[in-house]
């Protein structure tokens, strides 16, 4: 039923996009309804999909984000989908995430680690691992090679794809990549 709204006020695209979470909550096993955070928010489509598998979600993007990808109206399409109520919203920068240290069952960048400034990329890694529980995994969907020839077509200037692998630092890390329908994944446990 959810799902049904979701793509109907989503879109059709909506549809892949859950698949491709879902592929990573059957590796991860959270515990039912954790606090889960979502950096980027966007037009909330991978907030909407942790709320409709009964996650808290705690979602936010930088307030001074000027760009086409920012301060879209997540919190109608939530509403539409009949997800708000398991949806906070909290203005954050990623390299600064103002949150106590193992707070999350998980985090989650879907579609944003290649829109953050190069240089501040391994600072975000590394607050996304302060900010996880023992236990819990840092995740990152980035577009893969069809995906982002048709962002393109919209937006030609729309970065790369990001490697999250570059910006592990010194993080004894286990990654398991995983290769969805629009996007490819890249998950991290502690070693
Ligand atoms: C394409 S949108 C993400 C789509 C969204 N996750 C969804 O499911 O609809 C990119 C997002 O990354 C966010 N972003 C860019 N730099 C960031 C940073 N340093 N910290 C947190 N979010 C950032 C933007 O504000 C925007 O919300």
């Amino acid at each position: 039923m959810e799902l049904q709204s979701a793509v109907t006020h989503l879109g059709a695209v909506f549809e892949h996009i859950a698949a491709d979470g879902q592929m990573v909550l059957d590796e991860l096993h959270l515990p039912a309804g954790a606090e889960v955070l979502d950096v980027g928010t966007g037009v909330g489509n991978f907030a909407i999909f942790l709320a409709m598998r009964g996650f808290e979600v705690l979602t936010g993007e930088p307030d001074t984000d000027t760009t086409q990808y920012a301060r879209k109206d997540w919190a109608a399409n939530a509403a539409a989908v009949g997800v708000a109520t398991r949806i906070r919203f909290q203005a954050f920068n990623a390299s600064a995430m103002p949150f106590a240290d193992e707070r999350f069952a998980a985090v989650f960048f879907f579609g944003v680690l290649h829109h953050v400034d190069e240089a501040e990329r391994a600072r975000v890694f590394s607050e996304a691992l302060r900010v996880v529980r023992a236990g819990g995994a840092v995740v990152f969907f980035e577009p893969n090679a069809t995906t982002l020839k048709e962002i393109w077509g919209n937006d030609p200037g729309h970065p790369l794809a990001a490697h999250p692998g570059d910006y592990v630092g010194g993080a004894k890390l286990v990654e398991t990549r995983l290769r969805g329908r629009r996007m490819d994944i890249f998950m991290y446990r502690a070693a």
